[in-house]
C-alpha cells in the first residue's frame, strides 16, 4: 500500500488526511482547521505545520502534497483570489518545505481535485475532454484530456453576463452571501456551464466542492449537451489529489522529476 499525506488549503478551511493513494481511501480522520483571517503565508504555513502531526502516525518520509487556491507554476503562487495578496509571486513550495523540513509537492486545489477524480473518482477511465469545477469560496477548474491534466485553468474568473469575474456571483460562497434560492443559483450555474460548453465542448462535466452533497437541489436547473455529474470525493478530492501527486512524484525519486510531473501534470 502506498500512503501519502494530502493537505487542502481553502479560503475558509485547511484540511488534511493520510491517504491510501492506490485506492483513494482516507486512512486517518480528516482534520480541519479554519483558515486564519487575512490568509497570509506565515499564518497558513503555521496552521499546516501544526496540522500534520495531528493526522496520526505516518513515517517521517511519507510524501506530502499541498494544494492551494491559486495558479501554481514551478512551486510559485502566481495569483491570490481569496487569500492575501502576499501570495502573488511567492515561492510557496519552498516556504512550506523550509517550515516542514521535507520536500513537498505544491499544486492548485482544483487541479488536485481533477487529478483524484480522474484517477479514482467520477472521471476514472473517462476518454475525451473532462472539465471539473469546484464550487466553494471561489470556482476552481481542472481540464483533463484522455486522463492527462492541463494545469492551471482558471475558468472561475470568466467575464460573463455583465459580471467581470463570474465566480463572484456563481460560487457557493456567493450563493450564501446573497441568500439565493437553489433555483436562482441554479440559473446562474446554468449560464456558467452553458458558456463553458460553448467554449470547450467537453464530453463530461464533474462538479466538486462541499456543495456537491446538495446535488439534487441544483442539478435539476442544469440543462447541457454533455452529462454533468457530482464528484465522487466531494470535499475530499483536493486532499486525495495532492496526496496522490506527492506519492507519484516521490516515486520519480528526483526533485526535477517531481516538478516535471506537476508542471506537466502527467496522469
Ligand atoms: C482561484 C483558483 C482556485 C479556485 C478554487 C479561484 O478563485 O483563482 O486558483 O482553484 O478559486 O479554490
Amino acid at each position: 500500500m502506498t500512503t501519502a499525506i494530502g493537505i487542502d488549503i481553502g479560503g475558509t478551511g485547511i484540511k488534511g488526511a493520510i491517504v491510501n493513494v492506490d485506492t483513494g481511501d482516507l486512512l486517518s480522520d480528516r482534520v480541519k482547521k479554519p483558515t486564519p483571517k487575512g490568509g497570509t503565508p506565515e499564518d497558513i504555513v503555521d496552521v499546516v505545520v501544526s496540522l500534520i502531526p495531528q493526522l496520526g502516525d505516518a513515517p517521517a518520509d511519507t510524501p506530502v502534497g499541498v494544494c492551494f487556491p491559486a495558479v501554481v507554476q514551478h512551486g510559485t503562487t502566481m495569483s491570490a483570489a481569496n487569500v492575501s495578496k502576499k501570495w502573488v509571486g511567492l515561492q510557496a513550495e519552498q516556504l512550506f518545505e523550509k517550515a516542514l523540513g521535507r520536500d513537498i509537492v505544491f499544486v492548485n486545489d482544483a487541479d488536485a481535485a481533477g487529478y483524484s477524480e480522474s484517477q479514482f473518482g467520477a472521471a476514472k477511465d473517462e476518454r475525451g475532454l473532462v472539465i471539473l469545477t469546484t464550487l466553494g469560496t471561489g470556482i476552481g477548474s481542472a481540464i483533463i484530456y484522455n486522463g492527462v491534466l492541463v494545469p492551471n485553468a482558471e475558468l472561475g474568473h470568466l467575464a460573463l453576463d455583465g459580471h467581470e469575474d463570474y465566480e463572484k456571483v456563481a460560487s457557493y460562497a456567493a450563493m450564501e452571501r446573497e441568500g439565493l434560492s437553489w433555483k436562482d443559483w441554479g440559473e446562474r450555474l446554468q449560464k456558467y456551464y452553458a458558456h463553458l460548453e460553448m467554449l470547450f465542448s467537453p464530453d463530461l462535466f464533474v462538479v466538486g466542492g462541499g456543495v456537491s452533497k446538495h446535488w439534487d437541489e441544483f442539478f435539476k436547473y442544469l440543462d447541457l449537451r454533455a452529462p454533468i455529474i457530482p464528484a465522487k470525493f466531494r470535499n475530499n478530492a483536493g486532499i486525495l489529489g495532492a496526496a496522490a501527486l506527492a506519492a507519484h512524484a516521490a516515486g520519480t525519486r528526483t526533485r526535477e522529476g517531481a516538478r516535471d510531473l506537476v508542471d506537466k501534470a502527467t496522469a
